[in-house]
């Protein structure tokens, strides 16, 4: 490093990017993300209630690709003290979890509330206390409690209070201690994956409303939880509320209007649909999308539009519900007016009636949806800085996936990295309000139906091992070495694999 800075001064013009003299602001907050069922195991311990995942595990194995399942996953809910101290070897100024509702009320309701449950949360805390991580915690990462999908899950307005009840419970036990809560992580995925489709739990594939029935009541849930923190928690606790939604990238093909206009239909379709009711000026559903699935109902013969409308009172009850806007964002989309021929009839997508695709020049991950695509993360948070007025922003997930062999250098997950943080590095320069970035994620987990055919941590996780030993990438070693000096540095390469803690940390 010393030696870097010392060349650079002799040459008097460093090499393109190197130490640019771009740095991070100081209060800035680095982190990484992880989610309680992709992590945790202990799935029927000490009294934890079955969720949608377990369910889906258990009673349909084979719908995952490798038949496997997060019961035991990185068994981080006997582990959690080793991924503390893989925190402090990264020099993390914050940790971004999720708590399983059904640990913390086995039956989703909020009558019976699990000891034992809180207590692994309050130890987790507690310890991420002791060294000055920050803890950013979400609510909800797509494991709800079975009992409540019995009975609908976010298909039932009732979701509402449900959720209402549980986030009281969740402010009451951790809010003197986390100042920074999420409500929801990825609605998208939620709604369109979850009910609309068949790629996670709870696979309803009820094509033709099951998104849009989600999409409205898990909105009216969001609000509900936030205005609970609002009037009931916020005066003492002095902390924050908001809401995860993922954002590609959607950028016309050409520039013809018909391009131009389906890109904005899609990102609507794909994101703003959970987005614009709480962050736009006006509130609602955004208009040309609604527009499209109310003509397409008609067409279809439904007596009203399959996307349930918000009444004014709901507008005003969504809009403005979240103190931040928590971006999460892996990868782009070209966007063309030629339709997509085959979608199911009716369906998000048939509504909708775009192309997306990928330009075969971008780099591939492991994962089929996830290639690099060029300044992506830079160009969304710029969307949304004139979409919404300049919100304060967290990207709260980034990040690449290798597959199981792919050992533990990960060159293109440090090329992809290091470009992301040079599109925040910009964005910061133009004037986007962002305050932090989390990489996705600190250990390997269960990619959902993909099992663990695919890896995104810094740290692998050893699966044949019963201690699920963390082993750090290279990876690990470049985003240690960008937080410390605050800086994307193109030379830096490990001298050893071996990782320490820092003095401070
Ligand atoms: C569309 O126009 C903008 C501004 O002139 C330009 O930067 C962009 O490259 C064009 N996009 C395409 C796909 O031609
Ligand atoms: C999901 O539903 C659509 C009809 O809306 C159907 O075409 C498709 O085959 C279903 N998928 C599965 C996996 O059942
Ligand atoms: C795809 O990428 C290539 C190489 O960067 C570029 O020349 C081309 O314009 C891109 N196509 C579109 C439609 O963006
Ligand atoms: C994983 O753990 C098993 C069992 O302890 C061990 O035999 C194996 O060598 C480990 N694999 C790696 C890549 O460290």
């Amino acid at each position: 490093m010393f030696a870097i800075i010392v060349s650079c001064l002799l040459v008097s013009a460093c090499h393109g990017s190197t130490l640019r003299n771009r740095r991070f602001p100081d209060d800035f907050i680095f982190g990484v993300s992880t989610a309680a069922y992709q992590i945790e195991g202990g799935w029927n311990e000490d009294g934890k209630g079955e969720s949608i995942w377990d369910h889906l595990t258990r009673t349909n194995p084979t719908a995952v690709k490798d038949v496997s399942n997060g019961n035991i996953a990185a068994d981080s809910y006997h582990n959690y003290k080793r991924d503390v101290e893989m925190m402090r070897e990264l020099g993390l100024d914050a940790y971004r979890f999720s708590l399983s509702w059904a640990r913390i009320l086995p039956t989703g309701m909020a009558n019976e509330v699990n000891p034992a449950g809180v207590a692994y949360y309050n130890n987790l805390i507690n310890e991420m206390m002791k060294y000055n991580i920050t803890p950013i915690v979400g609510l909800y990462h797509w494991d709800l409690p079975q009992k409540l999908q019995d009975l609908g899950g976010f298909t039932n307005p009732l979701i509402v209070t449900w959720f209402e009840d549980y986030a009281r419970v969740v402010f009451r036990s951790f809010g003197d201690r986390v100042k920074m809560f999420i409500t929801f992580n990825e609605p998208r995925e939620i709604c369109l994956e979850g009910y609309g489709s068949t790629s996670k739990a709870p696979i309803l594939n009820s094509t033709a409303v099951g998104t849009y029935l989600c999409a409205k009541n898990l909105l009216m849930a969001h609000a509900a939880a936030y205005h609970i923190y609002d009037k009931e928690f916020r005066s003492s606790q002095n902390g924050r509320c908001g809401i995860t939604i993922s954002v590609h990238d959607y950028a016309p093909a050409t520039n013809s209007t018909e391009d131009v206009f389906a890109a904005e239909v899609a990102r609507q379709g794909e994101w703003a649909l959970y987005a614009d009711p709480i962050y736009s000026a006006e509130g609602g559903f955004p208009k040309e999308l609604a527009d499209k699935i109310a003509v397409k109902s008609a067409q279809q013969g439904y007596p009203r539009s399959r996307l349930p409308a918000f009444t004014e009172e709901e507008k005003v009850f969504v809009r403005g519900s979240s103190d931040f806007f928590g971006l999460n964002h892996y990868t782009g989309y070209l966007v063309s007016a030629t339709t997509h021929e085959l979608v199911p009839k009716p369906s998000l997508w048939d509504d909708m009636d775009v192309r997306m695709y990928k330009n075969a020049t971008w780099p591939k991950s492991a994962a089929s949806w996830l290639a690099m695509a060029p300044n992506s993360l830079y160009n969304v948070m710029i969307h949304l800085k004139a979409r919404y007025n300049n919100p304060v922003i967290y990207v709260t997930e980034n990040g690449w996936s290798t597959r199981s062999q792919g050992g533990l250098i990960d060159d293109d997950r440090i090329r992809y990295y290091r470009a992301a943080l040079e599109n925040v590095l910009d964005a910061l320069d133009a004037g986007v309000n962002l305050k932090g970035y989390m990489a996705w994620s600190l250990m390997d987990n269960f990619e959902w139906l993909q099992g663990y055919t695919e890896r995104y941590g810094l740290y692998q996780v050893n699966y044949s091992d019963p201690m699920r030993t963390r082993t750090p990438r290279k990876s690990a070693f470049v985003y240690k070495h960008i937080i410390k000096h605050r800086a994307v540095d193109y030379e830096y390469e490990p001298e050893t694999m071996v990782m320490t803690i820092d003095e401070g940390h």
